[in-house]
């Protein structure tokens, strides 16, 4: 088994707090940001200081524990009402990847059997602590599964020396608590000596492939090109494109995958031209719950981050629409890869 480190992580934990990457300003400047409690954590995530579905779902695993610690120091009983105000808050800050939402279930969970068996308020709190860092130790061995069983199978599909490769937003280290699902697969791929080029999208608008994506293709020293979002049909028309490989924010039961905007498109463009179109992501983000991508919540976000960039303006004075997800039909996707299996 190949071992493979992530060398940039989007979070870790210091003296009881949170510091996460601050993701806003990367590649330009390294930050850190202090969380000490839910309502900081959610705020992070919320502004997408931490951002992709697994490290959301990490950040949260710890902002819950963060906001029972605090409940605790200041005397409060851990009570089932207390810790779903918690919940409640993390919740909020990110309607689409279902991570989110899967973390901080497992969280209350833990902290019910606890409250149930009477344990003391110290051991109960290393508990919910041990709970989130074995959310986030889980995650990185999933990135790692998935990733082998994803770049088997593309091997095993796709008979080529070496591979030309688009992938679409940032699904790397920086999204997850390990090597990365859609980067984590390129990674393993590129240890096998297999990647002749990968071709990130710039993602607008905020930047993702440009900013986040191209930081850890540079830093693993994979050859990467960078392109705008509206070159890829251009790439897969003159067959510059194997496969296109991205990660997800949110699977219905069905096999819809919603993911970035642009990735729906990305997928009737793979379609029409004949290019294997490939998923990548942990069961932590298949939402069996729901039957199929059309009930799957969009996150829309604010106008300016369309009409600025970096703060300056360069619109004129009209609306802008901004939904951070699409959903691509199970029909467009060759397959899923996630950490035990290939496929739904
Ligand atoms: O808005 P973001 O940056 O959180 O969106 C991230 C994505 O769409 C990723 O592709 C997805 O979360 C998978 S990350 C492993």
């Amino acid at each position: 088994m190949i071992k493979l480190d992530p060398k940039i992580v989007p979070l870790k934990m210091k003296r009881d707090k949170l510091l996460v990457l601050n993701q806003i300003i990367l590649p330009a400047r390294t930050e850190w940001i202090e969380c000490t409690d839910e309502i900081q954590t959610a705020h992070s995530i919320k502004i997408m200081h931490v951002r992709g579905a697994p490290a959301i779902g990490v950040a949260a695993a710890y902002g819950f524990y963060l906001g029972v610690r605090k409940l605790i120091n200041n005397g409060k009983k851990p009570t089932m009402a207390a810790l779903q105000k918690i919940k409640n808050i993390l919740d909020a800050s990110r309607p689409t990847a279902v991570n989110l939402f899967w973390a901080t279930e497992k969280m209350i969970q833990r902290a019910a059997q606890m409250i149930e068996s009477g344990i003391d308020a110290s051991h109960f709190l290393l508990q919910m602590y041990n709970e989130a860092a074995e959310i986030h130790e889980d995650d990185a061995q999933r990135c790692m599964n998935m990733s082998v069983i994803g770049a088997d199978y593309i091997e095993k599909l796709l008979k080529k020396k070496t591979y030309k490769i688009l992938t679409h937003c940032n699904a790397g280290a920086l999204a997850t608590g390990g090597i990365g699902t859609a980067l984590g697969l390129i990674r393993v791929l590129h240890d096998r000596g297999k990647v002749e080029m990968v071709y990130a999208d710039e993602t607008r608008p905020y930047l993702q492939g440009a900013r986040l994506t191209a930081y850890e293709l540079e830093r693993e020293k994979i050859p990467a090109t960078l392109i705008v979002d509206s070159m890829a049909a251009v790439m897969m028309q003159k067959k510059m494109i194997d496969f296109i490989i991205v990660g997800s924010d949110r699977i219905s039961n069905n096999g819809d995958v919603a993911n970035k905007i642009g990735t729906y498109g990305l997928s009737v463009l793979a379609k029409a031209h004949k290019i294997p179109f490939f998923v990548i992501a942990p069961r932590s983000t298949f939402d069996k719950n729901i039957k199929s991508g059309d009930s799957i919540p969009i996150e829309e976000r604010s106008e300016s981050e369309v009409l600025e960039c970096q703060g300056h303006r360069h619109a004129a004075k009209v609306k802008a629409l901004n939904y951070s997800f699409d959903v691509t039909p199970a029909e467009n996707v060759t397959a899923i890869f996630f950490e035990d299996k290939v496929g739904v």
